[in-house]
């Protein structure tokens, strides 16, 4: 599997984090949406450092997370051994990787632009038949608009091709 080159670099040349370690806004509507009052299963897709799977875990959820970056995959690991919680990170491309599980929370950050537009339909089939019941997708996406900028790498895949 060929790492996503920008963010390898990005994530093992960056001094710290290069994402910081406090969660994403996100987060916080996560955990008001749906809290973690019982042991919920969340994955995040596309991890990236693990900030936001880091905070999920310590406010209680069963975390998952996968990157297709070995830093971010270390890194992420490093981050909940720092704050002594567990994440079941792993590394994976969104392209190749299905849910074969059930998961109360689906969570991506600006990821999904990596997706083939071939294997987009599938993918989304896939996530939302492990949604469980009264659970939630947690989806935050590049968009194709005038005044929005577009993401820093040059990935092929950003939007349909017209
Ligand atoms: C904009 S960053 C977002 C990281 C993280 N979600 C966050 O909010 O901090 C995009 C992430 O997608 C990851 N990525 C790129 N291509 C991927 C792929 N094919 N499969 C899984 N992750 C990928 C990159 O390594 C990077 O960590």
């Amino acid at each position: 599997m060929e790492d996503a080159t920008f963010y390898e670099n990005v994530y093992k040349n960056a001094e710290g984090y290069y994402w910081g370690v406090n969660p994403s806004h996100m987060c916080l509507k996560v955990l008001s949406l749906l809290p973690p009052d019982k042991r919920l299963k969340i994955i995040d897709i596309g991890c990236g450092e693990g900030k936001d799977a880091v905070f999920f875990a310590r406010c209680g959820y069963d975390v998952s997370a996968f990157d297709i970056s070995s830093s971010g995959v270390d890194k992420t690991k490093r981050l909940a051994d720092k704050a002594q919680v567990h994440v079941n990170v792993f590394k994976a491309d969104i392209n190749d990787y299905r849910l074969d599980s059930d998961y109360d929370i689906i969570y991506q950050i600006g990821v999904f632009h990596y997706i083939k537009p071939e294997l987009r339909d599938e993918i989304m089939d896939n996530y939302k038949s492990h949604v469980s019941d009264n659970g939630l997708a947690a989806f935050f996406s590049f968009v194709e608009k005038p005044f929005i900028g577009l993401p820093p790498e040059k990935e092929e895949y950003f939007f349909p091709k017209k």
